[in-house]
């Protein structure tokens, strides 16, 4: 496996594959891999010929007071786990190569609306971070197609919403949220639970698919829904952001919509979960 921290050395072996007819699947992370990750390089070796892998703790996607400098990283153990994974490359930008020293860009990339709902308005400006310094990457690296996961529902829609919108040369694949035995979805942020916590936490997935039953045996007072399964995560000890039932496409949904996502953001110590399910009835 390469590897590089300069977009210069980057742009240099892509020429080369490009030059031989290769096509590059893009998987962008946080770093602090877990198995989540390692299923989207899976499917991106299934999806190009060449697989990049970018690690970069994004400033301009965390709030003040937020765990930016916390953020676990892991970068040997990263690189270990991606080269037994088959990646051909690794991005691991240096400082400067992503933004001015200022760490604040000039020109940021937004999708309005969407990104000021759900964990948007929990989290003001997350999502112009996310989506400028995705389509930063997709710009650096010119990929094929590009991996996300489905954990992050509301992020990956934004990326196809902005991805539709600029007319981006990229295919945007979801993948299935990979979870733990009891259900809690694979996090980077697990690893801020402590051991009491740790069992608490595979609630949020439950009680959302209580609510994605409901919704698939028809329920329709979506408002009720959200509001009962907003009190159980509080009587499970969680301290709720939302819970929201939505069209599969974000849309606030009427009652006979048929594919809708009930998506959950909750407190559990200083972890903050996220989880959602699709339904299609
Ligand atoms: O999902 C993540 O890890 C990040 O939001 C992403 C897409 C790598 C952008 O920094």
């Amino acid at each position: 496996m390469l590897t590089t921290e300069t977009i210069a050395e980057l742009r240099g072996h892509l020429a080369d594959w490009r030059r031989s007819g290769a096509s590059i699947a893009l998987v962008p992370t946080m770093g602090n891999l877990h198995r989540g990750h390692l299923s989207l390089v899976e499917e991106a070796r299934r999806q190009a010929d060449r697989v990049v892998v970018s690690i970069f703790v994004n400033p301009t996607q965390f709030g003040p007071g937020e765990d930016y400098t916390s953020y676990p990283r892991t970068p040997e153990r990263d690189a270990e786990l991606l080269r037994q994974g088959g990646v051909d490359l690794l991005f691991l930008p240096a400082a400067g190569q992503i933004y001015p020293p200022s760490d604040k860009p000039a020109t940021y990339v937004e999708v309005p609306g969407l990104s000021d709902e759900l964990c948007g308005a929990f989290r003001p400006g997350h999502f112009r971070g996310v989506t400028t310094v995705v389509c930063k990457l997709f710009n650096i690296v010119q990929p094929d197609v590009a991996l996300f996961g489905d954990k992050d529902y509301q992020q990956l829609t934004l990326i196809s919403r902005m991805v539709a919108d600029l007319d981006l040369p990229v295919r945007i694949v979801g993948m299935p949220t990979v979870r733990e035995a009891d259900g809690l979805a694979l996090s980077s942020r697990n690893g801020y639970l402590g051991s009491a916590e740790r069992q608490q936490a595979a609630r949020l997935h439950a009680i959302l698919r209580d609510a994605a039953a409901r919704l698939k045996a028809g329920a329709t007072n979506y408002q009720e829904l959200e509001q009962q399964a907003c009190e159980a995560l509080i009587s499970a000890g969680f301290q709720p952001d939302y819970v929201a039932i939505r069209a599969a496409d974000l849309a606030l949904p009427s009652a006979d919509v048929r594919e809708l996502v009930a998506l959950a953001a909750a407190w559990l110590g200083r972890a903050r979960l996220i989880d959602n399910l699709q339904v299609s009835r």
